[in-house]
Parts: C-alpha cells; structure tokens; sequence
C-alpha cells in the first residue's frame, strides 16, 4: 500500500518518477505526487486521482532536475485531498519526504513539535515525520559532515510503526536519504543514477542490480554511490543481488487489463510454478527450496498455513489437499488473526505463510510471531527478495508466476493451490502414497496447464452468460469439500471487483440460513466436481431452483444435469482431484471479469482497495 520511488541521477527526474508512479499504481490509487530539486528549491507538483492527473500537470510545470522522489497514495491518515498528498514538506521548507506505512505515535510527536513551532498543513502522520527530521536537524551543528543522515537517523529513534521513507534536503541538492522499518524500500543501481522504490517495478526497465534493504537499515544515496547504516550507526555491507525480470511481463500487450492478462497467462504461470519439480521417476515432487531433511519433514505432526484474503483461500484448499493426499493435519489462520491469538501449537507443527506479495504486514507479523517461538516456518511467495521470503528460516517455494499487478489476485492464486497440491504429493510420497498413485498424481498435475487452456478457450460463451447475469446485485457460491473454499473465492472475486454482494458456503449448509436469501433476484453459483457427492449438490441445486433461484452451475464433462438442476451449465475437463479447486476456479475467474466489465468497473483498480497490504 502506498508506493514511493526515489531517483538520483543525471536525467530528468520528472518523466523517470511519473513511469515509476505508473508502475507503482496498484498500491493505492487515491493521490499521487512528485518533488523534483530545481536549483535552489524544490518544487512539488500532487494531485488527487490517479498518476494521470498529476502526470498532466508535471508536465506543464516542466521540471529539469535530476534528484526528486514521488508518491502514489493509499489513504490512511486524512481523506483524499491535495493536503494529505505526498510529498510532504517540513514547514521550515528544509525537507521533503514520501512515507509508505503508518506511524503510530505520530499524535504526540505532533503535539510536540507543534509547542516547538513546526506548522501542520496536512492531517497525515507522514508530516510528523518530515518536521521532526527538520527539529532534529536545527539541532545539529553547521558543519556535521552527514549532517542530513544523522537528522534522518535521530528522528527515526522516536518514530513508532511502520515505514519505508524516501527524504531530500535543500541544503544537499545531490544527496538523497532512504530508510525502511516494516515497510519494503528496494535500492536499485544503476549508471550514475540510483533508485529507491517500494518495489523492483519501479526501476527495472533502468536497473537490474538491487539491494534489498534490511528492517532498520538507512541508505545514503548519491548518483554514483551509496552506503548503507542501521539506525543505530553500525556499518552494513550491501549484497548486490541481480533482478531476473523480463519487462513485457509487467506490461498490459494486446489485453484491456491486467487482471484479463494474468488469467489468461495461468497455463505458462502454472507451467512455471511446476518447472524442475518433479523427481526424476516422476513419482513425487521437488521442493528444492524446503531446507528441511525429508525425516524432519516425516515428523511433522501437523501444518498451520495462514495467509489474508485470496491467500488465505489458497490456505483453505492447502488444507484439503494436504489432508486428503498426505493426511496430515492442517490449521488455516487468517493471519491478521493468528498473529494476536496465542494458539497452542504442538512442537512438530511447521508453519507456512502464503503471500504472494511476500509483503502483507500481517502475514509478515505472524511469520516472525512464529520465529521468535521458534518454529520451523516455511513460506510460498511470488516475490523473490521479499520480506517474507526472507523471513523464513526453513525456506520455501517462490511461484514464479511473473508480476500480478491487477489488484484482484487470480494466476497468484491458482498457483499457490498448484503448490500447495505439489506439497500434499511430496508429503503422501514420504507416507504412505504408493509410487503407482504418485505417477498419476504427477501427470494430473503436469495436464493442469493444458486442461485450465481448455476452459479458457470457453471465455465467448461464458462472457456470455456473464452479461446475462451481470444486472444481478446479490449473488450466493456454493461447493462441498474442496470446492468450498473455491466458492469463498468465487464470491470475493466478485465483489471485490464488481461491487456486488457475494457469499460463499458449503453447499449443504445452504439450508442452515442462506437459503433465505434466495429468490429470482439472487442466483447461485454451484461447483460440483465431486463424483462421491454430485448426486447431494445437484439435489441442493434443485432445492435453489425450487426457491425460483437461478443456477450457475460448474461441472466435470459428461455430467448430466437436469434442466431442473440448473439453467446454465460450464463444464470443465474431467480430471484426477488433485487439480479440481484449479480448473473449478478459472470460470468464476471469467465469470467475475466479465461481469466487472459489463457493469463499468475500473477492473484493475477496484475502489478503495490496494495490491500489497502493508499497513495493519
Ligand atoms: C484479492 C486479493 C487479496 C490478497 C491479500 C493477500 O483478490 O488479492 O485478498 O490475496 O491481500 O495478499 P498477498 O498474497 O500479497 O499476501
């Protein structure tokens, strides 16, 4: 949430900020806005909206600078106004700063600074920041030689929450100072000019060298050189790490939106979360990225996955993948939840984060949570370098599924499933799965991305039923077992980007008070898979129809379902139940998409929500 981006170098900083911003969008959408040091000043230039509207007006202002930063908002502290926009100035007009997180105390540092004489023009917690760097800076002597960094640094000690900062001085027209504590800051190389970013998609069409900075870390920056200290002075040497990133991947090609893209990448994103990780027999799979020892992985007694939102999604369908193919034991936390719950967690539990951003604040605070009681903690991420990636101390599986920059997460999904199914092989495999049923478990997975193909290549007819059932505000998701989870999915895609009012159940518990709910202006969406339990969804969508309710309803090829079952029926391929919760997803994916579109929303950025969750 919140993008910011720094740049130190010899071209204009204006036009490198605004693409930056453009790239950074996804995190919050509410203002955005660049400061650019010109001569003697620094000017700013923020507007409310998107990068668009303070794009337009950059370029009238036509700044030549080299050194600037810039914002891209996700409102925490104060409405949407021109105030509370970033870049925010001290009001000594000595510093200008951007701020990705949230500072706690950020009331009586105000209170404090205020008795001091500092004037407070926004209602953000950012300007308490930018002020007091200015207080501390009054209060160092002329001639300090990194007068502007140990200001930074003083400040920060008493600043508490979260942030990643990106600062200038007036009096340091070359210098620009970066901090992070909880919140990502990525420091990218280049040739004579340097970045800052809240992510590698600010900067990666410039650079492909990148420090990822550590919690507590300040950076330095000059256009051709940098260092980096901790908050409490010590030295840190930066590892360079180089970015494998493919830039057409982060760009929108021949599709309307990103989130119509990721959809339909999801067989090569599929294709890529299994690539190299099969055992040679083709009985199990990989998971080179688990440091743990196949016998230490035997011992596990149970898994406790949690993750927020989709993830935690994923985190339900992990839970009966796992149990169902590798039985073991499996606990789903929101994370948000489980980070404050204090549960009691037998010794051999491992516990694994999913995120795809690997920066979700709760997921992350639970996962160090989880260390500092001194579990074993795994993670499957999409972001390589990401705090929680880094976090892990027993490893885990990245996705590889190339940037999701639509806000609603659909490839990030189906993959984490993908892999959490992987898990469920490779944990039976060590049990009591025999080689003959891990072979066929192996090549209903390697079938997965032509099979999710297949659905896809169904978009006309479902676009289709899409526009028919798109004037409906109320709409139910229903599955058993498996699919349940998927029908939770389901209904947040929907709402998430539509704006209408979606639930997921289990279909049998319909009848324990949803039912209510239906009539001829709310239709349900049914996922029957299952061969053990079609014949009790088809009676729960008879019992729907009955009611008037119309019926949506997503079933393996071959199945014969009564025209009083259902009025409109998506088959997908008949396949091992390893890959169901996949294929079972890919149609509410287009059915959701489609909907959006047919009823005007901004699909990509749906309203008030942001991709990358970092404040709490
Ligand atoms: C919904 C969506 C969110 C994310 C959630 C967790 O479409 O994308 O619910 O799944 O914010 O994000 P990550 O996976 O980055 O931790």
């Amino acid at each position: 949430m919140c993008g910011i981006i720094g740049y130190i170098g010899k071209q204009k900083a204006s036009k490198i900020l605004i693409n930056a911003l453009k790239n950074l969008e996804y995190r919050g959408y509410d203002s955005a806005g660049i400061a650019v040091r010109e001569a003697t000043d620094i000017k700013s230039v923020k507007k409310t909206g998107r990068v668009a509207n303070v794009e337009a007006e950059v370029h009238q202002a036509n700044l030549k600078g080299g050194v600037g930063i810039g914002h891209t908002r996700w409102a925490t502290h104060g409405g949407v106004t021109e105030a509370n926009t970033h870049p925010h100035i001290s009001s000594d007009g000595k510093f200008v700063l951007v701020h990705n997180g949230v500072i706690e105390n950020y009331q009586s540092l105000r209170k404090y600074l205020e008795e001091k004489g500092f004037d407070f023009k926004s209602e953000t917690d950012t300007e308490a920041i930018v002020n007091l760097i200015a207080y501390h800076y009054r209060k160092e002597p002329d001639n300090t030689e990194d007068r502007f960094t140990s200001a930074v640094r003083k400040a920060l000690i008493h600043l508490e929450g979260t942030y990643g900062i990106a600062v200038l001085c007036v009096d340091c027209p070359n210098e620009m100072v970066g901090a992070r504590n909880g919140s990502p800051l990525i420091l990218g190389l280049g040739k004579d000019e340097n970045f800052l970013a809240s992510d590698v998609s600010a900067f990666a069409s410039r650079s492909k060298d990148v420090v990822y900075l550590n919690e507590g870390d300040i950076v330095h920056l000059h256009s051709d050189k940098y260092d980096i200290t901790t908050i409490d002075s010590r030295n840190v040497s930066a590892i360079v790490e180089s970015l494998d990133w493919d830039i057409e991947e982060s760009e929108l090609g021949n599709y309307t939106h990103f989130m119509e893209k990721e959809i339909f990448e999801q067989p090569q994103a599929l294709e890529n979360s299994m690539r190299g990780r099969f055992s040679d027999d083709n009985s199990t799979a990989k998971l080179g990225g688990i440091d743990l020892s196949p016998r230490e992985l035997r011992s596990v007694d149970r898994f406790v996955m949690f993750g927020c939102g989709t993830t935690w999604h994923a985190c339900l369908a992990a839970e009966y993948l796992i149990e169902r193919f590798a039985r073991i034991p499996v606990e789903v936390e929101y994370a948000s939840e489980f980070r404050y719950r204090n549960a009691p967690i037998s010794d051999d539990s491992l516990i694994f984060a999913f995120s795809q951003s690997g920066e979700t604040i709760d997921t992350l605070a639970a996962m160090r949570e989880s260390n500092r009681k001194g579990f074993r903690t795994l993670a499957i991420t999409n972001v390589v370098g990401s705090s929680i990636a880094r976090q892990t101390n027993g490893g885990g599986i990245y996705q590889h599924v190339g940037p999701e920059i639509g806000v609603a997460s659909t490839k990030a999904f189906t993959s984490q499933v993908l892999l959490s199914s992987m898990i469920a092989l490779y944990m039976g495999r060590l049990r009591d799965m025999s080689l003959g049923d891990g072979t066929n478990y192996v090549d209903a997975l390697k079938s997965c991305p032509e099979m999710v193909d297949r659905i896809l290549k169904q978009a006309d007819s479902i676009r289709e039923i899409a526009v028919r059932y798109s004037k409906f505000n109320d709409f139910l998701f229903m599955g058993r077992q498996a699919m349940f989870p998927i029908a939770l999915e389901g209904a947040l895609k929907l709402k998430e980007i539509s704006y209408i009012h979606a639930e997921g159940y289990p279909a049998a518990e319909m009848k324990h008070g949803p039912i209510a709910l239906i009539s001829e202006d709310c239709p349900s969406v049914f996922l029957a898979t299952s061969g053990r339990i079609m014949k009790k969804t088809l009676a729960n969508m008879q019992e729907v129809k009955a009611r008037n309710g119309k019926v949506i309803s997503i079933v393996p090829e071959g199945t014969e379902v009564p025209k009083e079952c259902a009025d409109d029926v998506i088959f997908i391929p008949r396949c091992h139940e390893a890959i169901h919760p996949i294929l079972a997803t890919i149609p509410l994916q287009l059915l959701s998409y489609y909907i959006a579109v047919e009823r005007g929303c901004d699909v990509d950025k749906p309203r008030n929500l942001a991709k990358s969750v970092t404040v709490e």
